[in-house]
């Protein structure tokens, strides 16, 4: 692999996603890795990434300076372009200058290994208040910008580069091409890395783990699970059985496109279990968001151990025990238990839907080592439906909590209308790639005057809350044009019985969460 070793989360993995864009794999290491540890991962090239430190403060991340020794191609962006420097011998200064943002650069020479193949003048995205002062003995200067002498530099002998400015930022005009000249020209790795052969390879490596074992897998109605399934089930076919808990708070047809649509195209043995009632039963009279959580999460993980036990007795009985249970755990999960630093809980959710820890089964996780559009793209290349594959995320409990108020079946018939009609119309104004996940939410408590026909209604209203995000972290409202908001809005009034108003939610995260419970 290419390693890109971690000074600042963010920005790590997003090189890791653009190396992988040009074709070649990559994997996320702590600046805190030794240079035998490195060496040890057998890399092709080694990144580093920018990150929010001053290399003058006092406890800065360092890096192993050993890691600079290996031969192992460098490239050394920002903050590790600064360290870089420090270690070889050069020099970095406080300047006092900042670069923040769009900044012009000037390339020294027109056919640098790193720069080459792109124009002398050009503008990147800077963030930094040191500067390297001097470059280390025998190395290149390949670019200035107005307050920066050195902006980037090269050893071609010793195979060591950097530059100042963040390539991996789309607003950097040539960033993609500084990292595949990286890639491709200095370290000399092949573009090979692709769907093709990640499927290829997580088959083989699921035939290995699992051999004559059966496996058992819960299907969610999302990306994850249904392409982490579909990979299990390419590799050992039949031996797989999925089990699909319908909990009422689905959203409208995505019971169809599972049972029917994901089953055709990929061949997948289905065990539904209807838990609707189960569901609604436990949910009755209660309003509370937190509690709900527990209640779904609750029910959920008793439905999914009932079918599972029941497959598990079956399987017993014919001599083939279960012994696997598949997750959709997917590559930034993995990178950021790895980083530890605990975070806030602001609610007590993002496992509900999970299951506990205690099941008696090995876990099966072929998409530990991918990010969420890469999962996409396997997904595709392995035929599952569209509708299915371009999924926005939806939260483990469903419907259940975008209804402010308590949960019955009238309302969740209710949201499931207003939810579908405003799903339709973003997917046929072709806004779906601009929107992180728009949440459709009724506000089952409020009711508000109106005039319908010729009568005066005092119904409910609907909340749109469509929102552009990279992670789900941090939000912003999408600004939608007006025209499909009207539309919207005069469908859901004219179409949805009870509901008198839509409304629409412009704050940002934060303050705001995405979900309104
Ligand atoms: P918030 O509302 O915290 O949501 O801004 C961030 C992301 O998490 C999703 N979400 C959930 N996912 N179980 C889940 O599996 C939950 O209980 C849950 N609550 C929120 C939300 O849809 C958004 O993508």
């Amino acid at each position: 692999p290419v390693l890109v070793v971690d000074f600042g989360a963010q920005y790590a993995q997003l090189i890791a996603r653009r190396v992988r864009e040009a074709s070649v794999y990559s994997e996320i290491v702590p600046h805190t890795i030794t240079a035998a540890e490195i060496a040890a991962k057998n890399p092709v090239g080694i990144v580093l990434s920018g990150g929010p430190s001053s290399v003058y403060e006092a406890g800065s991340p360092d890096l192993d300076p050993g890691i600079l020794e290996l031969g192992v191609p460098v490239l050394g962006i920002c903050y590790g372009f600064q360290v870089m420097a420090k270690q070889l011998g050069g020099e970095v200064a406080n300047t006092g200058l900042r670069e923040y943002g769009s900044t012009a650069v000037h390339l020294a020479t027109a056919d640098s290994t790193l720069l080459g193949d792109q124009p002398a003048d050009q503008t990147t995205w800077m963030s930094h208040g040191d500067s390297v002062s001097k470059a280390p003995e025998g190395f290149e200067v390949l670019a200035s910008s107005a307050s920066t002498p050195v902006a980037a530099f090269a050893s071609d002998e010793r195979r060591l580069y950097g530059v100042q400015w963040h390539p991996e930022v789309k607003h950097s005009e040539f960033g993609q091409r500084v990292l595949e000249n990286f890639l491709h020209r200095a370290a000399g790795i092949p573009a090979d890395w692709n769907s093709d052969n990640v499927i290829a390879e997580q088959v083989e490596r699921i035939r290995a783990q699992v051999g004559t074992a059966r496996v058992i897998c819960g299907l969610s109605g999302g990306v994850d699970s249904a392409v982490a399934a579909a990979i299990v089930h390419r590799a050992v076919g039949d031996q797989l059985t999925c089990i699909f808990v319908d909990h009422g708070l689905l959203r409208q047809d995505e019971r169809r496109q599972v049972e029917e649509d994901y089953v055709a195209s990929t061949g997948v043995r289905l065990v539904t279990v209807d838990a609707v009632d189960q569901f609604l039963d436990a949910l009755a009279g209660v309003t509370d968001p937190e509690q709900k959580r527990k209640i779904i999460g609750r029910e959920f993980i008793r439905s999914f151990e009932k079918a599972a036990s029941d497959l598990v007795a079956e399987a017993a009985s014919d001599g083939s025990p279960i012994e696997f249970l598949v997750q959709g755990t997917l590559y930034p999960d993995v990178v950021e238990s790895g980083g530890g630093t605990g975070t806030a809980n602001i609610k007590s959710h993002h496992n509900v839907g999970g299951l506990p820890e205690d099941l008696q089964f090995s876990l099966v996780e072929p998409l530990r080592t991918l990010f969420k559009d890469e999962v996409r793209a396997i997904g595709r290349e392995l035929g599952l439906p569209e509708v299915i594959v371009s999924r926005q995320p939806f939260p483990g409990p469903g419907l259940g909590i975008r209804i402010v108020g308590e949960v019955t079946r009238d309302r969740l018939e209710l949201l499931r209308k207003a939810d579908a009609i405003a799903r339709h119309e973003l997917t046929a104004a072709g806004l779906d790639g601009e929107i992180w996940q728009c949440p459709v939410v009724l506000l089952a408590d409020v009711r508000s005057v109106g005039v319908q026909g010729d009568g005066r209604t005092y119904g409910h209203p609907i909340v749109l809350r469509p929102v552009s995000s990279e992670d789900a972290m941090t939000a912003d409202w999408t600004r939608l044009p007006y025209e499909v908001l009207a539309r919207i809005s005069t469908r859901i009034t004219n179409e949805v019985a009870g509901v008198n108003r839509v409304v629409l939610d412009v704050t940002s995260k934060p303050p705001g969460t995405i979900e309104w419970e």
